[in-house]
Formats: structure tokens, sequence, C-alpha cells
């Protein structure tokens, strides 16, 4: 591998510990303006400075991330279906390599649709993309996104994520699962969780904690952050669970105490005796919970 590769990969994952938060903002381009991110820009503002890496498209990145930003940019380079339209995996490639190297990707981003009407055009789409990337030490991380007709189960997921790293992606982005570790064990590069559907905060957390777990490096999570009551509370909870190696319980508190600070600045008369908890509670890599809880996580 070579050594930009290497550099732009370790900006995603973080050597020291081999984790990574991803916020993820690139919904628009299929779901337009999805409830909660029709301004990306006051959305992304307050929340960059806690997360390793930003997904988005390059629209988003031009209109609304300042250009002094050291946060690493994961460019989704695919497009060209909407919610609205006949069929959601019908994607192409849609930002050329030139252009993402103007914008300093530190990776690319695009979905395959194994399972689907468009699977072959998606998953050769994803080997061109991997060739053209390679070419200038780019890496590229496959998203396997699910057809509504096919489940979200590990024997689903291990083919979409085997067929996207045999193409050569670098990184693999899937969803959590029951049997989650044999998705990670049959997947010889590492794999990201995405968040899903809003569900409530502390579910989000034990699908942070269990992801982890389970082995993957950590989640590119959008929704369950930006769509939270409190997204600067809840992107700190859960990179106090994926930096921190902190437990649901205390990455939950974490949360709680932040949201009631806000709360209580919003009330001048009564002031928090509530500390901040802000430093990682724990040194080792391995979570201290246990046992992974289950959780609902349905997109
Ligand atoms: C899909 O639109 C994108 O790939 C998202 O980046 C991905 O689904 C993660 O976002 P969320 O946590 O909202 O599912």
């Amino acid at each position: 591998m070579d050594w930009g590769l290497k550099n732009r990969l370790s900006q995603i994952i973080k050597p020291q510990n081999n984790r990574a938060l991803m916020l993820a903002v690139d919904h628009g381009y299929f779901l337009g303006p999805t409830e909660k991110l029709e301004n990306p820009k006051k959305v992304i503002a307050p929340l960059l400075k806690y997360c390793d890496s930003l997904m988005l498209t390059r629209g988003v990145q031009r209109t609304s991330v300042p250009t002094s930003t050291n946060v690493p940019m994961v460019l989704r380079v695919s497009g060209g279906s909407s919610i609205i339209g006949e069929d959601l995996s019908q994607e192409e490639i849609t930002v050329s390599i030139k252009d993402a190297i103007r914008l300093n990707a530190s990776a690319l981003a695009m979905s395959i649709f194994v399972g689907s009407k468009y699977e072959h055009q998606t998953i050769v789409n994803l080997g061109k993309l991997v060739n053209e990337a390679e070419e200038y030490g780019i890496p590229v991380l496959a998203v396997t996104a699910v057809g509504k007709e096919l489940g979200k189960d590990a024997r689903y997921l291990s083919l979409a994520c085997r067929i996207a790293a045999e193409q050569g992606a670098h990184i693999v982005k899937t969803y959590y699962c029951d049997n989650f570790d044999k998705v990670v064990q049959s997947c010889p590069v590492p794999i990201i969780v995405a968040g899903g559907k809003k569900i409530p905060e502390i579910d989000a957390l034990q699908l942070t904690y269990n992801s982890i777990k389970g082995g993957a490096v950590g989640v590119d999570m959008g929704r369950n952050i930006w769509q939270s009551e409190n997204p600067v509370a809840m992107i700190r909870a859960v990179r106090h669970i994926v930096h921190g190696n902190a437990t649901v319980d205390q990455a939950f508190k974490l949360y709680q105490t932040l949201r009631n600070e806000k709360t209580q600045q919003t009330k001048p008369q009564h002031k928090s005796n509530q500390p901040t908890q802000t430093k990682p509670q724990h040194k080792s890599n391995q979570p201290t919970q246990t046992k992974p809880k289950p959780v609902a996580n349905k997109k």
C-alpha cells in the first residue's frame, strides 16, 4: 500500500486505537432536504470538532464546510437516483477523480447494491473507482446499501461486505446485525457501522457499543446525531464510546449531563452542579461492558 493511501487511511481510522468516528451528512444526495439537515452549514458547524472525519457530497463540502478545517473529508462520489424515483440502486459515479483531488478528499465513498436490479453496475463501478483512486493514493469506502426487499442479516451483509472488499474497497460501511462478528470476520478490510434511522439516544449508544464490541472500527453516524434532541451532547457521547472505551451507561450519563447543562444555560437563575465528563475513563481498547445488548436498528 502506497504511503499516500496509508496516510489518508490513518486520517480516517486513527492509528493510536484503530477507531473511527465519522459524521455522515451526505443524505441529501438522494433524500433532498432531510429532516434536521435542511441547513447543512448550521448542522455541521458545532459538530465538526468532535468527529474524526466528515462524510458528505461535494456540494455540501463547497457550500457548508469552512476551508480552514483540518477534519478529513470522505467524499461521496456516487449518485443518480432519488427517493421518489424508480430504483434507488441505479447509481453511477458522478464526481471525477480530479474534482475529488481539488476538494482534498481523504477518501471516496460510493454505494453498492448487492442483490438489487443494478447490482452489476454498482459493483463494476466500485472496481473502476478503486482503479482510479489507487492511482492517486486515495482510499475507497464502499457503502453496502440494502434494498427494501433484502434483510439486513449477517448472511446478506457478509456477502455484500466481502464483495466490496474483493473489489478492492479499503473500508466497508454496513449495518449492525445479530452475529455481527461473523460479518467482520469474513471481511478482510475494516468495517464501519452506519447509524440508520433515528432511535432513542440510549439505543444508538448501545448500537455504537455493540458495533465496536463486534469488531467494527467505529461508526459513521448521521441521523442519530443531528436528529437528536441535543446533537453536540450526542456526538460527544458516541465519541466517549468510540475513543474513550466508555460503557453505554457512562456514555448515556455524559449525554444527559451535557444535555442538562444546555437546558440550564437557557435558564440563567439555576447553575448546574453536575460535572462535565469529558475525558475517557478507560485506557484499554476494549469496552468494559461485557455482553452487548440487542438494539433496534431499522433503516
Ligand atoms: C446514506 O444516505 C448515507 O450513506 C449515510 O451516510 C449513512 O446511511 C449513515 O447515516 P445514518 O447514520 O443516518 O444512517
